[in-house]
């Protein structure tokens, strides 16, 4: 099999879409009578959704993120008269690795959570339109696809025997679970070095997949799951909230020597400016001088660093 190397981006648009069908629909957290989240703090609300997408046709790369377009009419764009009234494309991080779950070169998944906004009561005061869609589709539902969107979030394009730190919130968890499955199990290219997964949600019943990495962890001695549940733990440094960013500090001297190796960090999730946080950590580790943008810009250019916040 001759392997896909390079990304290829932007096959299809607003004009001539993809058109995938639902195959499945689960609920990856408890509903709200269930849940650990206060009634007063709103719902978390995340979904796993498989789309029927064959690899010949939509060729991604795990890393590489899929537009969709909401089914409607935008009534902003109603109200203002607009030429075309449809909804602007939402992006969201492909979940599955390159060839699917399993090989079998016929599906595309996301991870996705309704983005509402509740008020002090926890009472929706609005309602996210992309995520609310997609999170209530049904199987053999079409949805409208754009993409592939991305060239640069993406894993080594051959061996690598460095160390990996895959650092997430929220569902920032999407790009990481293709990507473990990659490395780890696919194995299009050989790894020999370590995958450090460091994800933080705000409750333990919101973080999602924890049996899939439990599963790696116990099958794959190179394969690490540290947990930041921000809500309920509390970080050794200053007994506050317990953060991704404490995470990357309580394992500093490891991630010295793992630059030392070329080590790559991989961010993703929200909220923005999380990144900020976790990378001031990484240059507390190796005692640089840089400043932050000057850091950010060696290690992104030298594809050690990738960052995909919103
Ligand atoms: C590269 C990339 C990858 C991403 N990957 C993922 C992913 O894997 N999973 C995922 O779930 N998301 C992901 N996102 C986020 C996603 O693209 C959307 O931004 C998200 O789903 C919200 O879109 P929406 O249409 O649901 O909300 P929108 O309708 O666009 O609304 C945006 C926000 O505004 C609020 N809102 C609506 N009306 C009002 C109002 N009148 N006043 C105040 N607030 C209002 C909504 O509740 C919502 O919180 C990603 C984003 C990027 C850029
Ligand atoms: N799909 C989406 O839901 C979506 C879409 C678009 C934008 N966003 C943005 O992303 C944010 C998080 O979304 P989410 O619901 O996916 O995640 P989430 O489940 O709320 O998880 C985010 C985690 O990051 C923590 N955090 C907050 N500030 C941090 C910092 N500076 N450094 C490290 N960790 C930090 C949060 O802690 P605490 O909350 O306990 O402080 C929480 O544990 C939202 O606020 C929103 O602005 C989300």
């Amino acid at each position: 099999m001759s392997l896909q190397l390079e990304p290829q981006i932007n096959l299809f648009k607003k004009a001539n879409p993809f058109i995938a069908t639902v195959l499945k629909n689960e609920r990856l957290t408890p509903t709200a009578d269930k849940a650990k989240r206060p009634k007063k703090e709103g719902e978390a609300d995340v979904h796993r959704i498989v789309l029927s997408v064959p690899h010949e046709q939509y060729p991604y790369l795990i890393g590489q993120s899929a537009g969709v377009i909401p089914p409607g009419d935008d009534p902003k764009k109603v109200e203002k008269g607009s030429p075309d009234t449809g909804y602007t494309v939402r992006l969201y991080s492909i979940s599955s690795p390159t060839y699917s779950f399993g090989m079998t070169k016929n599906t595309l998944e996301f991870i996705i959570k309704r983005d509402n906004v509740y008020d002090e009561e926890g009472n929706i005061l609005y309602k996210g339109v992309c995520s609310n869609y997609l999170c209530d589709l049904k199987t053999g539902d079409k949805v409208t696809l754009t993409g592939p969107s991305g060239k640069k979030f993406l894993l080594p394009k051959a061996e690598f025997d460095g160390d990996i730190y895959f650092l997430a919130t929220g569902t920032g968890i999407a790009p990481f679970f293709g990507m473990s499955e990659e490395l780890l199990k696919h194995k299009h290219f050989p790894f020999s070095g370590t995958i450090t997964l460091i994800y933080g949600a705000p409750y333990s019943d919101e973080i999602v997949l924890r049996d899939y990495f439990l599963s790696l962890e116990k099958e794959f001695p190179q394969f690490k799951f540290i947990e930041a549940v921000s809500r309920e733990q509390k970080n050794s440094f200053d007994g506050g909230k317990m953060y991704i960013s404490h995470r990357v500090k309580e394992i500093a001297q490891e991630i010295k020597t793992s630059l030392q190796k070329q080590s790559k960090f991989y961010i993703c999730g929200g909220p923005k400016g999380m990144e900020r946080a976790v990378i001031e950590e990484i240059m507390k580790a190796i005692n640089t001088d840089l400043t932050y943008e000057d850091f950010k810009k060696k290690y992104e250019s030298s594809d050690q660093l990738f960052v995909e916040t919103y």
